[in-house]
């Protein structure tokens, strides 16, 4: 997908443009880019504006030391899109921590919002427990740089059955997370510390609301998304078969079907 930097006063963003029409925000998750969206923006831009942004800190984007927080991150997107000069509300898609940064969009940016997707997240913060793992895990991002995220988290990342059958899916992922920033990584996993819980909002989330989840997601799992679905006033939920936390990846045909229903 052709990307372009967009200058946002003293940050760039690296972003992903395609297609023309109604805007559709897809955030990637942690420790990603853009580029986790592949097959969904190719195949949506026969109908929508795809915009793919690299999160500060992640991919061709600035990278802020220190903490990045998931409402700055959402004041990035807000920022992006007026200078991107979108006037409609976006279709807003967030995988895991792109869907902490899609509650904070919707919490502080609702007016830009026409509906959500929320792909293998949660809603619910840290425990104190996974805060502070969290924080030891951003100080050896720091000292012995993204191997040391790829060996906490590759594991668990997507499901049996895609470590088994797609080796090559295995190799791209685990380059994607080694070409991260050591500095972006840890302001990452330190914002993703200290975010709040969204649960108390979802009864008022009043824009129509999709939630996908791989069957055999370990980090946000179809039970805890199925209450999330549950708390949201007439939200859809869909479950994808084989596929663990980053479904739309590992089945990318299946997501944008899903997708493709909820747009319709
Ligand atoms: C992600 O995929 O963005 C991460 O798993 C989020 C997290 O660690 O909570």
């Amino acid at each position: 997908m052709p990307t372009r930097r967009v200058s946002l006063g003293t940050l760039e963003l690296n972003v992903a443009l395609d297609g023309a029409g109604e805007p559709l925000v897809l955030v990637h998750g942690f420790p990603l880019t853009h580029a986790m969206w592949h097959a969904q923006s190719r195949a949506l831009a026969d109908r929508f504006w795809v915009i793919a942004p690299d999160l500060r800190g992640f991919g061709g984007s600035s990278v802020t030391r220190g903490i990045v927080t998931m409402e700055q991150m959402a004041d990035d997107l807000a920022a992006l899109l007026e200078t991107l000069d979108v006037r409609t509300p976006v279709t807003l898609a967030g995988l895991s921590m792109g869907g902490y940064v899609v509650w904070e969009f919707w919490k502080r940016h609702r007016a830009r919002v026409r509906r959500l997707i929320l792909c293998d997240t949660r809603a619910a913060a840290d425990t104190a427990e996974a805060a502070g793992n969290r924080r030891a895990l951003a100080e050896r991002a720091l000292t012995e740089g993204p191997q040391a995220v790829v060996n906490a988290f590759l594991p668990r990342l997507v499901s049996p059955s895609t470590t088994d059958e797609q080796p090559e899916l295995i190799a791209a992922l685990t380059e994607m997370m080694m070409s991260a920033p050591r500095e972006g990584l840890a302001a990452a996993l330190r914002g993703m510390a200290q975010r709040v819980d969204a649960t108390p909002w979802l009864p008022d989330i009043n824009v129509p609301t999709l939630f996908i989840v791989g069957e055999d997601d370990a980090i946000s799992t179809p039970i805890e998304t199925q209450a999330m679905a549950a708390a949201v006033p007439g939200a859809r939920y869909v479950e994808i078969p084989g596929a663990g936390h980053l479904s739309p990846w590992e089945s990318p045909e299946a997501v944008t079907a899903a997708f493709r229903e909820f747009l319709q």
